[in-house]
Formats: structure tokens, C-alpha cells, sequence
């Protein structure tokens, strides 16, 4: 590089770097299908490869990309594929892709208004549009963008233990089911939470809460003069996509002043379609919930979000008043009154134009695209279950909901010891294989195949190639013994 202003690329250097970089992506986004849906490698390999010394010299960034790549991006899980059905996968948009080099090419500040107001206002505009899809009152939600479902649980917690209690309190008690998350655990952790003070709720044979065993608890923490203040309700389970009883939830939390945090994190986006909105009745009526834009809205990461019912609840959990606010701010409110400072409504001061993305692709695309890519994921769950009980092979442990089916090799001359040995069997030879990706999860202590067809990319042959696969690989390790 040539001297002048430091780490400043010419013209010609910034096009070419651009365009290498983007027929990179370009590439990716064409012949993703073609590629290796998952690649491990060995932590040897990796510090082989790609261990390098502290970079005193320059080298040329035509290099590094190809090192990119050559090592890094094929070396890895690809979420975005069209097979990949394990955990949630996060299948993109071009788009979206395009917004975040906007995002990071501009660098906004997005934590007050006077440093970024129209983009403040695309973000408000944005947690208008999903308050709108999930059903909270038009003017009084609110929400804030945040990195993923993790961090929009562990506010919503701060946010709801402020409003209920005022804050920190030792007899505080949340209540989960045993099918949530364990983002939710740790936030509860970070924030200051004993194990005795989170309760874990039994679900039913569908895997959602037990509203009686619910109320038995907390009527017994009531009674030995604890403080119940939030239930956390999932609008899809990780496990197996199965929603709580959202309404009469949101019934017991009303009678019980409760507050209601639903965790759809990626279960919640599924509301824009006819199916969805039918399942997740009630969520509306939540207090807070979390909505992850880099699950079912088809946005690169790191896109998370909580919204809630009341907008000020947010700025009574984080905003930082007066003798601690930060002197070098006090010209930020002084200027400018009564807009939002999302710094104010969240952990983070620094933050970026995350709404960018999403309001870019919402509006390419108008939302009747986005609607017809979650119906394919639904669509594609259902054939799954139907060409495994087609095959007559397979127990269904739970049927497709919200993208999900949960399943295992059937076969009565077997123990079930002997059946969660072919489980696991079939997925390290699933894994070996390549074809697509497929896990496993436990149900009631025991492995179950869990397939999450989301991707709008994938295809039915494709859903029932996998199948047979799997077939093939649980009957040879059954055969074994
Ligand atoms: C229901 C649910 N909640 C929370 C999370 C955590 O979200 P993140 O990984 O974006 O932090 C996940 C992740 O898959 C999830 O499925």
C-alpha cells in the first residue's frame, strides 16, 4: 500500500477488492446446492492452515481473499444450505447480504437519534411492522434490535423484573417449561439469578407446558411467601417446534399478574403465514416476545429482536438515570427531546444499523415472498412426515410442526437401548456420508432424528433422498445386531 492517509484504498483498489469479494458471494449464493453441506476439520489442520504471525508487512487483500476462500469458507457448517435441516437453519437473502455491506460501509451510529435519525426511524418503522405481524396494540409496542435470541431473552428478563418487581429481588421466581431453551438459563444466570429461583415446568405428551402443573407451582411459591413475576412460553420449541398453550397462558398470566415473554425466536416469524397465525394464537396477548430475524426471516446474522407491549417498559429496565448518566451525553438529550435513543432501550450504546437489512429485503420483496418462504419450510416438514410414514419404518415421535419432525428407526425385535444405538449410529453415517445435514436431539431422555427443512431452497426429492438414506444406514446398523 502507498503512503499517504493511512488504510485508505484507491479507487481502483476498493472496485477491485469489491468485485473479487462479491463474485466470492456471488459464487456462494449459485453453487451453494453443489458444495459440502458440512465440513469439520481438526484443530491441527486449522493452526496449520491458518496460523500466522502477528502481520507487521502488508499483504496484498487479493491474497487474504483467496485464502478465504481456499481454507475458511468451505472448511465449515453451511446453515444457508439447501440440505442443511439440523438445528435452526439460517438461510439467507441477497439482499439482506447487500444491506449489511451497507450497514458496515456507512458505519452508523444507531444508538441515539441525533447521531442517525432516519435510520432511527427505519428502525422504529421496522419494530412497528413485526409488532404489527405479531399482534401487540398498534401506537404502545415497542422493541429493540438486538444480536440474536439470547440476547432479546436476557432483556426481556431485565425488562420484565423491572416492571413486575422494581428490580433485583431475592424471592423473585420465573417460570420455563422443560422444553426451553438454555439461552434463557444463562440469561437468567447473568442476571443475577439463583438455580432455586428459575422453576421447571413439566410439559404434556405434546411437549408443551402443563398449565395445571404451572398453576400448582406457582400457588405453592406464593404460599412460602415467594414472588412469582414471569412465565417464558415457547412459540416453537428448538426440540420439536411445539407452541404452549399461548392463550390460556396469557388467561393465568392476566388473573396472576404475571409477566409473558414468549420465546419464538424462530417459531414467532412463522405468524405472517395462515398456518402460523392459526398455531401461534395468542401470542399477542404476551408482554414481550422474542422474534430472531436471522432464523425464519431469512437474514444473515447477527439480527435478534424483542419487542413488547409497552415501549416504556424498555426504558424503565436500561435507561441509566441522572448522577450515573454519562457526562459526554448530556448534549445527545439536551439537543434533541422526546426521540428515541436506542441506547436507552437496550445493553448496548454502540450499535449498528442492524434494521437496515431487514427493512431493505421487507421492501424488495414485499412480505407475500417471505410468507410463500416459510409456507415451503412447512410444506417441506409435512412431506417429510409423509414419506416417513410412507416408508413403515419409522416412528414419528413428533409430527411436523413449525418446520419440525421428530422420528426414529422402528423395528419391535429391538430393544430400546438397541433403537437409540441405530439413532445415533445414523447420524455419524449420515454425517459420513454428506448428502444433507441431520442431528439428533433427545425426548425424554432418549435420541430421536430431528429434521428442520426450512430452507426455502430445498426440494422434495431432495426431503425424501435424505429419508431413504437414513433408512438405509438405520436398517445396516440394525442388521449388525
Ligand atoms: C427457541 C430459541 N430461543 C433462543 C435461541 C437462541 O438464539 P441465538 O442463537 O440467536 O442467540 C434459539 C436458537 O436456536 C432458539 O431456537
Amino acid at each position: 500500500m502507498t503512503q499517504g492517509i493511512p488504510l485508505q484504498l484507491s479507487h481502483d483498489q476498493m472496485k477491485a477488492l469489491g468485485t473479487q469479494a462479491l463474485d466470492l458471494v456471488i459464487e456462494h449464493f449459485e453453487t451453494n446446492r453443489e458444495n459440502p453441506v458440512a465440513v469439520t476439520i481438526p484443530r491441527a489442520q486449522t493452526e496449520q492452515m491458518l496460523r500466522t504471525p502477528l502481520p507487521e508487512q502488508a499483504t496484498p487483500v487479493s491474497e487474504l481473499v483467496e485464502i478465504l476462500a481456499r481454507d475458511v469458507f468451505p472448511n465449515a457448517l453451511k446453515s444457508d444450505h439447501p440440505r442443511f435441516y439440523a438445528f435452526v437453519p439460517s438461510p439467507t437473502n441477497f439482499v439482506s447480504v447487500i444491506g449489511d455491506l451497507l450497514i458496515s460501509g456507512h458505519n452508523l451510529f444507531a444508538g441515539h437519534w441525533m447521531a442517525a435519525s432516519a435510520a432511527g426511524q427505519i428502525e422504529i418503522n421496522v419494530i412497528d411492522w413485526l409488532n404489527q405481524l405479531v399482534g401487540f396494540p398498534a401506537k404502545e409496542g415497542g422493541g429493540i434490535l438486538v444480536s440474536g435470541g439470547s440476547m432479546a431473552n436476557l432483556s426481556a428478563i431485565a425488562t420484565a423484573r423491572e416492571a413486575r418487581l422494581g428490580g433485583p429481588n431475592e424471592k423473585a421466581i420465573v417460570y420455563c417449561s422443560d422444553q426451553t431453551h438454555s439461552s434463557m438459563a444463562k440469561g437468567l444466570r447473568i442476571l443475577g439469578f439463583r438455580p432455586e429461583q428459575k422453576r421447571t415446568i413439566a410439559t404434556d405428551d405434546g411437549f408443551r407446558l402443563s398449565i395445571r402443573a404451572l398453576e400448582a407451582a406457582i400457588a405453592a411459591d406464593r404460599a412460602a411467601g415467594l414472588l412469582p413475576f414471569c412465565v417464558v412460553a415457547n412459540a416453537g420449541t428448538t426440540n420439536t417446534g411445539a407452541i404452549d398453550p399461548l392463550g390460556p397462558l396469557a388467561d393465568l398470566c392476566a388473573r396472576e399478574r404475571l409477566w409473558l415473554h414468549v420465546d419464538g425466536a424462530y417459531g414467532a416469524a412463522a405468524v405472517i403465514t395462515d398456518r402460523g397465525k392459526k398455531a401461534l394464537t395468542g401470542m399477542g396477548r404476551a408482554d414481550s416476545i422474542t422474534l430472531d430475524p436471522h432464523k425464519w426471516l431469512f437474514q444473515p446474522y447477527e439480527l435478534g429482536c424483542l419487542l413488547v407491549r409497552e415501549s416504556t417498559t424498555l426504558q424503565k429496565a436500561f435507561r441509566v438515570e441522572d448522577e450515573d448518566h454519562a457526562d459526554y451525553l448530556e448534549d445527545v438529550t439536551r439537543w434533541v427531546k422526546n426521540d428515541v435513543n436506542f441506547y436507552e432501550c437496550g445493553v448496548q450504546l454502540t450499535r449498528s444499523f442492524k434494521a437496515l437489512k431487514l427493512w431493505l429485503s421487507m421492501r424488495t420483496f414485499g412480505l407475500a415472498e417471505f410468507r410463500r418462504a416459510i409456507d415451503i419450510g412447512f410444506d417441506m416438514a409435512d412431506h417429510a412426515e409423509r414419506t416417513l410414514r410412507a416408508a413403515g419404518t419409522w416412528e414419528i415421535t413428533t409430527p411436523s410442526q413449525m418446520g419440525v419432525v421428530t422420528f426414529r428407526w422402528k423395528d419391535g425385535s429391538k430393544s430400546a437401548a438397541q433403537i437409540d444405538a441405530i439413532t445415533r449410529a445414523t447420524v455419524d453415517l449420515m454425517r459420513e456420508d454428506g448428502y444433507a445435514l441431520v442431528m439428533s436431539t433427545a425426548l425424554e431422555h432418549r435420541p430421536v432424528l430431528r429434521l428442520c427443512p426450512i430452507n426455502p431452497g430445498t426440494n422434495s426429492s431432495e426431503i425424501e433422498e435424505t429419508i431413504a438414506r437414513l433408512g438405509r444406514f438405520s436398517a445396516e446398523v440394525g442388521a449388525r445386531g
